[in-house]
């Protein structure tokens, strides 16, 4: 059983990688500093693996405190980096707080960890930015980055890049995610947004359920089969369990470099429109909507070339985009 450091493990896909580290073995270390979860979804985690985990309440902008932790905790075999702030329109609006959140902490964990141990970071499908030639794939250059907090997943890629394998610092896992959607089957954790969600699934979920009148379409007119954009939309069960591939790649030393890049997605497109009605098939349940303007720096179209994921790691999703919806809605269902 390996120690693994998850900074960010309360938040939605640290919780359910969370549970996956412990299905597979490992034992997750928390750090977080709540400013995007809640306290008691570690509780959730114990209830579901029945295991007890350990969370260290810590800023890892708060350099002396992260230094101080990682002096205790000698033994941590590996560290998985989710802790960042994402909310992209926030991060127009506030961008100094983006960069010195994700990046500052970002270097404070690299300069703080003690030995040369297996690193995964959360890197993001917006470092491809508005491509026209998909499916995505790992090896196209990055797009000028339309968002601060875009900016930020494309410096961590360059500076874990530059850092990995010197000093004291050991392999790194960049894995990109696609839009990662649903909850645990036990519906004991899943998305928590704070305030009126910005992304699509909590908004479509919480219409659903009578909490928010209508939802809007963010644009019609694209150039897509029926005008509205196209995500690659993955279970976050499916996301998490990617992350222990990863791990376990890096532990078992079978990477062929100091810095890999993998893309993590269904390598499947769906429109908005698409899953507005697909969510309505499953469920039996309305989602009002109606057309509204283009939301400033969306993209036309994302979706991911899974073959190295496939091949080189040997993870691919499972799950299915019903299952996903489904799970979505029954963890809406049941919060209050
Ligand atoms: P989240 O906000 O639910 O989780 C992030 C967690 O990190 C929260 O619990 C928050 O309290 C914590 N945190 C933030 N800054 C911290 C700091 N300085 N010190 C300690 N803890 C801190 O977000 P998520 O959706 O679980 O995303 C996890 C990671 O994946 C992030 O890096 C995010 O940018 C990336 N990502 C997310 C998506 C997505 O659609 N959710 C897509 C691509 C990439
Ligand atoms: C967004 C971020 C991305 C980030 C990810 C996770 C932008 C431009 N991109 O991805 O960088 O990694 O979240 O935080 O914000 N939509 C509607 N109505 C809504 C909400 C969304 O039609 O109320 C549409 C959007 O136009 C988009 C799709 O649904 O086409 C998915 O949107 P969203 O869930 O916000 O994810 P992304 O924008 O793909």
């Amino acid at each position: 059983m390996a120690k693994i450091l998850v900074t960010g493990g309360l938040g939605y896909i640290g919780s359910h990688t969370c549970v996956a580290l412990f299905e597979s073995g490992h034992e997750p270390v928390v750090i977080d500093n709540l400013s995007n979860s809640e306290a008691h979804v570690k509780n959730q985690i114990e209830a579901i693996t029945n295991s007890s985990i350990s969370l260290e309440v810590l800023d890892l902008c708060d350099f002396d405190a992260l230094n101080r932790f990682l002096e205790k905790e000698n033994d941590i075999a590996g560290v998985i980096h989710f802790a960042a702030l994402k909310a992209v329109g926030e991060s127009v609006e506030k961008p100094l707080l983006y960069y010195q959140n994700n990046i500052q902490g970002l270097i404070n964990l690299l300069t703080a960890q003690k030995n040369a141990i297996p690193f995964i970071f959360s890197s993001s499908c917006t470092v491809y930015g508005d491509s026209d030639i998909l499916p995505l794939k790992e090896d196209f250059p990055f797009q000028k980055a339309v968002s601060p907090y875009g900016s930020t997943k494309q410096m961590g890629e360059e500076i874990l890049k530059f850092s990995a394998g010197k000093n004291h610092q050991g392999p790194v896992i960049a894995l990109r995610y696609f839009n990662p959607i649903g909850a645990h089957p036990s519906s004991k954790i899943g998305e928590l947004p704070r305030g009126i969600p910005q992304n699509l699934i909590p908004y479509l979920t919480q219409t659903a359920a009578g909490k928010r009148t209508i939802l809007s379409v963010f644009g019609d007119t694209y150039p897509t089969h029926d005008g509205t954009c196209i995500r690659d939309y993955i279970h976050v069960m499916d996301l998490a369990d990617a992350h222990v591939f990863a791990l376990n790649r890096l532990l078992e030393g079978k990477n062929k470099n100091n810095f890999e890049v993998y893309n993590i997605g269904t390598g499947k497109g769906c429109s908005v429109l698409e899953l507005i009605h697909k969510f309505e098939k499953t469920t039996g349940v309305a989602v009002p909507h109606k057309i509204a303007p283009p939301r400033a720096g969306d993209v036309t179209a994302a979706f991911a070339d899974t073959e190295l994921a496939e091949t080189v790691l040997g993870w691919r999703a499972k799950r299915s985009l019903e299952e996903a919806l489904l799970s979505a809605w029954n963890w809406e269902k049941q919060l209050p």
